[in-house]
């Protein structure tokens, strides 16, 4: 790197401060670093003075016990590796062009096999639709098994590749076990969304046998926190179910919906789950309301209260929770008509599994083939190259690529379109984001003069 050449910072970037570090956050190329004081030193003096040798020069009057040599050569490192992260550009700031690679073919298929269900769980999202499903029994019927069977060899074709089953109660539909099985040789890979009810010594191997993941609803490894929300003896019975597909060889996954009701508990159920139930993983989903209806949002839990427990999550299980991954990649969207759609019991296709709204259904696959709708639905499509600066809040916010805009189908519920989010949850959002951030930094350069920890995103 030539010594003389302007060395330009981003136009703009923000510059958060703990324990002595520095993290340097450029948000229109989404770069960010981690230095120390030294770190800053260097810097500091090279935003001043714009070049290595300037900078150099005026550190060597500052420090006069180095050579200047010697200080231009830890200048030059220092800035050719920030150069080469991206943070720091020689002559001119170089703005990245982000491509949304969107996808035509979603990579995962909710498959609602009914909406009839066993419970009555104080926040489903199905209990919203259970009018429109009523008058759908009385007009629509299910589909056949010949359109079924149809429809997966055509999501296999088309490059699908892993189908979800769920409801309703998925165990209800006496067809759903044979129906996975079928997708299983077509090369898919499948998964189960069930309340475990209906698990039984009968089912059990089988469904351990045929499914790649089981994921079965706990909302507390408290009987009286689950029971609130799922119903009276169910507790029981649910764990039952895990212990006994388990035992079968399942791999299962513990999923909790998260509210205002079972927040505090995370950490044990986390616990619980993972070392007593011995199941492979935890997630804990957050409530998602059904309805800009108020009461539907009383059941959200407190950001802060969610963060605090999710950060206290790492500390229990002695281990980094899910909420700080040591990956991260970009977003420009949550997924909606790209990573995931929805198909109702009925055959028609929705551009979300939590999205199942009459004004929204882009085609049913009883009057029209699965690669037919997903290529001609002008609804589908527009969804599906959804650009998250094409939401108005989420615009200006700095984290905006990182986060893709939270979910839209929460965004649809409140608003009544894709295009506003007051999202409740952006302060949450951007405190994990940047949590994201410090947790990433990875020790790079050790030395005198140099950053100690740096790294970018991607
Ligand atoms: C609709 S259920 C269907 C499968 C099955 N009946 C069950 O409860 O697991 C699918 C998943 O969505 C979760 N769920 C239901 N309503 C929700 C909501 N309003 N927000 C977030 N997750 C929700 C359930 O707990 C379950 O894990
Ligand atoms: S068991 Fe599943 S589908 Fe049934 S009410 Fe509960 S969350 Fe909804
Ligand atoms: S944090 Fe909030 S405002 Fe920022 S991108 Fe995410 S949803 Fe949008």
């Amino acid at each position: 790197m030539n010594k003389n050449e302007k060395i330009v910072f981003p136009p703009r970037y923000n510059c958060y401060e703990r324990e002595g570090w520095h993290l340097l956050y450029d948000p229109l190329n989404v770069v960010w670093i981690r230095v120390n004081r030294d770190g800053m030193i260097i810097l500091e003096a090279l935003k001043q003075e714009g070049t290595i040798a300037n900078a150099g020069g005026y550190l060597a009057k500052q420090f006069p016990l180095e050579t200047i040599e010697t200080i231009e050569k830890i200048v030059g490192a220092y800035v050719a590796n920030l150069a080469n992260i991206g943070f720091l550009h020689p002559v001119e700031y170089r703005q990245k062009k982000w491509r949304h690679n969107y996808q035509d073919v979603p990579s995962d298929i909710y498959l609602m096999m009914t909406h009839q269900c066993n419970l009555k769980c104080v926040y489903c999202y199905n209990d919203a639709d259970r009018e429109q499903f009523r008058q759908m029994d009385e007009t629509e019927p299910e589909m056949s098994k010949d359109q079924y069977l149809q429809f997966f060899e055509d999501a296999a074709a088309l490059g699908v590749e892993r189908i979800l089953f769920t409801g309703g109660e998925p165990l209800l539909n006496p067809f759903t076990l044979e129906a996975a099985r079928y997708v299983r040789q077509l090369g898919l890979k499948v998964e189960i969304i069930t309340n475990g009810l209906m698990v039984t010594e009968a089912n059990a191997a089988e469904m351990a046998e045929t499914f790649d993941y089981i994921s079965i609803s706990l909302d507390s490894f408290k009987p009286e926190t689950h029971e609130k929300m799922r119903g009276k003896r169910t507790h029981q019975r649910v764990l039952g179910s895990i212990l006994l597909l388990k035992e079968k060889g399942a791999t299962v996954r513990v999923n909790s919906v998260i509210t205002g009701n079972n927040v505090g508990e995370i950490p044990e159920t986390w616990k619980y789950a993972v070392e007593e139930l011995k199941c492979d993983s935890y997630t804990p989903s957050l409530y998602a309301p059904g309805s800009s209806d108020p009461e539907a949002w009383e059941l959200l839990p407190e950001m802060e209260t969610l963060w605090k427990e999710k950060k206290r999550a790492g500390q229990v299980l002695n281990k980094v929770p899910a909420v700080v991954t040591k990956t991260s990649s970009l977003r420009f969207s949550c997924g909606i008509a790209n990573g995931e759609i929805g198909i109702a019991y009925d055959g028609s296709v929705y551009p979300c599994h939590l999205l199942h709204k009459p004004e929204l259904k882009c085609g049913n696959l009883k009057e029209k083939r699965l690669g037919e709708i997903l290529e001609k639905s002008e609804l589908m499509s527009r969804l599906r190259t959804f650009h998250i600066d094409q939401n108005q809040q989420c615009r200006e916010c700095d984290f905006r690529y990182l986060c893709g805009g939270g979910c839209l189908a929460m965004t649809y519920n409140i608003h009544g379109n894709f295009y506003e989010n007051r999202h409740l949850y952006c302060q949450y959002l951007k405190e994990e984001h940047l949590e994201r951030m410090w947790t990433m930094t990875v020790s790079d350069i050790a030395g005198r003069n140099t950053i100690e920890k740096v790294q970018h995103g991607r």
